[in-house]
């Protein structure tokens, strides 16, 4: 570990995880919401575009570094936040956070980390993002965004789509129980979160940019923007809340119309593959975040996995921009890619 010839793509690291995780942290992390519809569009979203490569440009080397915030970024590729990475391998949410420093890119955290998130803030220098549920009892809220502040993250990443746990068959199936209860009184999630919350939520880490993760529709885009976001994270949460709802790559359109360029918006669900990276990038996000593919790392080789994974991105992406003709992030537009006939 790693070994080239063993993985070579990102979903070969899927394989080792089912291995060696148990049954149940196995389903917990692959599963999706209901029949997992959305889950599945979310990969067959990127098969419906087809790349449309600039030849004789000169790209002798692709450079995929980006910046975002201000805080530079080796490649357009953050770690998503996922919950329970202890469960996943020892470590956890330390591993992620060091492979996402030697990768030069961001570890967002979830607040399921909530326990150790001045551990995660100390176990690498790199710039690292708090992802935020509010929580009913608002005072511990307020409390851990002032510890989030005062640990250095440099964003809170307000996860919206949170207001009642997706149907998760699998996890009921096999009985899988979390490592936190989510639904004991004290840690319960509030489920009447509304835009308001926003400038409270600022208050309590002032001068941190806001993201709202979980946006879909053009119309919660605009009122995200009137309500002062920072940045917008196209997401479906990979499929784990409400199914049906639609791939994230099939929104992102009407999404990146509506923001106009005001504001970074992100994407998540479905990112396998560099080619992937490439289409959101040209359909107008800054950059893609990864859920699973850091979950399957992590869970077959710690730090190193998580490493191996954002290589194996880099190296496709580095890939696919030189043969697209892009040598930067920002010559990939609009014109790289166009409806593929099939998918
Ligand atoms: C998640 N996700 C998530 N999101 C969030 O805001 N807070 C969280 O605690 C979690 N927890 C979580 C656990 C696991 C096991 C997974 C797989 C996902 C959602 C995550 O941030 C992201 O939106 C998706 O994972 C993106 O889709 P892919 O990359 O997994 O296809
Ligand atoms: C999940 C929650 C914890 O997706 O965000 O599992």
């Amino acid at each position: 570990m790693p070994d080239p010839a063993r993985f070579v793509t990102v979903d070969d690291y899927e394989a080792l995880a089912r291995e060696v995780l148990p049954p149940a942290s196995s389903e917990f992390v692959a599963g999706g919401a209901g029949d997992e519809r959305t889950l599945a569009w979310n990969r067959r979203a990127f098969d419906r575009w087809a790349l449309r490569p600039r030849f004789l440009r000169g790209v002798a080397a692709a450079d995929p570094s980006t910046e975002l915030f201000g805080c530079p970024l080796a490649l357009p590729v953050l770690i998503a936040p996922w919950a329970y990475q202890r469960t996943a391998h020892p470590d956890g949410e330390l591993a992620t956070a060091r492979a996402a420093a030697r990768a030069g890119t961001v570890f967002c955290a979830s607040t399921t980390a909530e326990a150790i998130l001045e551990d995660i803030a100390a176990a690498s220098t790199s710039p690292k993002w708090w992802q935020l549920y509010v929580f009913a009892d608002r005072g511990f809220t307020a409390e851990m965004l002032r510890r989030v502040s005062s640990a250095g993250y440099t964003a809170v990443v307000w996860t919206i789509d949170l207001t009642a746990y997706g149907l998760r068959h699998r996890e009921t199936r096999i009985g899988y129980q979390p490592p936190i209860s989510l639904t004991t009184e004290e840690l319960a999630y509030d489920p009447s979160i509304s835009w308001d919350d926003l400038a409270w939520i600022r208050e309590q880490a002032p001068g941190l940019p806001v993201l709202l993760k979980g946006i879909l529709t053009a119309e919660d885009a605009e009122l995200a923007v009137g309500a002062g976001a920072d940045g917008i994270v196209v997401s479906n949460h990979g499929g784990r809340q409400l199914d049906t709802s639609p791939a994230s790559l099939d929104v992102l359109p009407e999404v990146i119309d509506t923001v106009g360029g005001h504001i970074p918006v992100l994407l998540d669900g479905g990112v396998r593959r560099g080619t992937d990276i490439v289409k959101a990038l040209a359909l107008g996000a800054s950059a893609v975040m990864i859920g699973r593919p850091a979950a399957w790392g992590l869970a077959a080789g710690g730090e190193e996995g998580v490493v191996d994974v954002l290589r194996i991105l880099r190296e496709e992406l580095e890939n696919a921009m030189t043969l697209c003709g892009c040598p930067t992030v920002a010559d990939i537009t609009r014109g790289h890619v166009s409806p593929a006939p099939v998918g």
